[in-house]
């Protein structure tokens, strides 16, 4: 069956009337858009730990990942940052090719190191969910926060003597991730210190007379003789506006040192208003999320330091192409060849009018990764077609299936005699490549009701062409085909392989 030329460019300039390559992080996402430059000075210079994604647009399990992902974004604001990388833009693909990415969404956790701008980068496995993103990531916030006891205490003040001092008196032996954030904050210009109610420390909380717990203390001078007791409430904010008193936070991303223009500096100080803006309504939520799952010490010397991420714009790296669209179905005789005979197998088939809807658009788009998913991995599926409605048999199976609406995805067995539909009308309807796997699933296992097909629409007389389809695989063996799908789900359809 060869593809219509004709069909072919109206799909692609319809799918590319659609901002489906746009990336999958608009403006006022909590997720930093990065790309070489902006990577260096806001994450590898940065004493924060950061998150980073590198993806593809059109790359099913990014966009799966994208809602997590953001919510992640949120749960992190003020603790930790978390960026994206659009490996599809083509000024970013040399720095994509520099941290060996392989497969869309490649997630790295990036790690301030011993030397300013060589951080630790470390690939990130884990659970694609909030909740798995954000425990790794603030597992892996450096702890710059010192613990203080009896027997400590003499040595933490005369330590770089001069520096202003903030000790956290506390019933808790963790540092939470909202102290150790604070540390980082004002790395360099104020010492963060935490010390237990125990009796191990019982001399120290004499020394400053403290009775209650939690209570924060700031030594402007860096000596015991004047403290300040802070009496706010334990919020990143406002103790950055009291600390701030000794000492100023560094800030980040550092400013920029040699012409910087205009653009550039305005980006990063959005970017640092992005990085800050929900963290005074993160430091409330931090207590129970990201704080109690804040471990007590980072572990150091687990991985390798990299080096830093030179963009080398000449070398050019192999990123996959977006999968090739479905294949379209141009002449009626095509479609009852290939579908619509009386010895044709399951067809999926996407029915689209001249001017699709969005939804009906994005179908494609799903159907297509799908498809392409389905032929790396060899396995042998039904084929997916495009039936425009330049075709014929369109108003003729519209007519006979009694379909309306805009757009829609029908499977159709001409030997078997029946036909379903995934909804009645594809408009806003979830056509994102999980809800079409469901579909394509439920077909496989023979669940869900399937319709007879009405009398006329499949032709009596067997087309020649119908012999050279494929054989449907009998009931049994579909079955065990799924539960095969079942087990490869865990490693193999989390990723994108290239
Ligand atoms: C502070 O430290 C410096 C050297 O690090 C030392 O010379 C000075 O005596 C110290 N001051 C006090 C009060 O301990
Ligand atoms: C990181 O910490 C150092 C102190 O160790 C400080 O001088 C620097 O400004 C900080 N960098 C950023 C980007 O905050």
């Amino acid at each position: 069956m060869v593809q219509s030329t004709a069909i072919a460019v109206a799909a692609a300039a319809l799918l590319g009337a659609l901002p489906v390559n746009a990336g999958l992080y608009s403006k006022g996402s909590p997720v930093l858009q990065l790309d070489g430059k902006s990577y260096d000075r806001l994450i590898a210079q940065s004493n924060y730990t950061s998150i980073v994604e590198f993806y593809a647009p059109w790359c099913g399990h990014c966009k799966n990942l994208q809602p997590a992902y953001e919510k992640a974004a949120k749960s992190l604001a003020g603790l930790a940052k978390v960026g994206a990388v659009d490996c599809d833009e083509e000024t970013n693909k040399p720095f994509c090719g520099t941290f060996g990415v392989q497969g869309f969404p490649t997630l790295k956790i990036i790690k301030p190191g011993k030397k300013p701008g060589k951080p630790i980068v470390e690939d990130y496995n884990g659970p694609r969910t909030a909740k798995g993103i954000v425990d790794a990531v603030v597992e892996k916030i450096p702890n710059l926060v010192k613990k203080v006891e009896d027997k400590t205490l003499e040595k933490f003040l005369a330590e770089s003597n001069d520096t202003a001092k903030a000790i956290l008196f506390t019933d808790k032996g963790k540092t939470s991730a909202l102290m150790k954030s604070i540390a980082i904050e004002f790395k360099g210009a104020i010492s963060v210190a935490q010390c237990r109610n125990t009796e191990k420390e019982k001399a120290t909380m004499e020394l400053f007379g403290i009775t209650g717990f939690p209570t924060l203390l700031l030594l402007p001078g860096g000596k015991e003789a004047q403290g300040i007791v802070y009496d706010g409430e334990l919020k990143k904010d406002p103790i950055i506006k009291f600390l701030s008193q000794a000492a100023a936070p560094n800030p980040d991303p550092a400013p920029s040192k040699a012409k910087v223009s205009k653009k550039d500096s305005k980006k990063e100080s959005k970017a640092k208003e992005e990085f800050e803006s929900s963290s005074s309504s993160q430091a409330s939520k931090e207590g129970s999320t990201a704080g109690a799952t804040a471990t007590e010490e980072v572990l150091e010397g687990e991985a390798t330091e990299s080096p830093i991420p030179i963009v080398e714009t000449e070398k050019p790296v192999d990123l996959p192409e977006p999968p090739p669209m479905i294949p379209a179905l141009e002449t009626e005789e095509e479609l009852i060849a290939t579908c619509l005979g009386d010895r044709t197998a399951t067809c999926i088939l996407a029915l689209l009018p001249e001017s699709p809807d969005i939804t009906g658009a994005q179908a494609i788009i799903s159907l297509s990764e799908l498809a392409h998913k389905y032929n790396q991995r060899k396995q042998n599926l039904f084929p997916f077609y495009i039936v425009m409605s330049q075709n014929k048999g369109y108003d003729r199976i519209k007519e006979a299936l009694k379909l309306t609406g805009n757009s829609q995805i029908i499977a159709v067995n001409g030997r078997r005699g029946w036909w379903r539909q995934i909804s009645e009308t594809l408009s806003n309807k979830d056509v994102s490549i999980e809800a079409l796997e469901n579909f394509v699933d439920a077909i496989r296992l023979g669940e869900g009701a399937k319709q007879k097909l009405p009398a006329g629409l499949i032709p009596k007389e067997p087309e020649e062409a119908a012999t050279a389809t494929e054989e449907e695989p009998a009931a049994a063996t579909e079955t065990m085909v799924v539960e095969e799908d079942r087990e490869e789900a865990t490693q193999a359809e989390t990723h994108d392989e290239l």
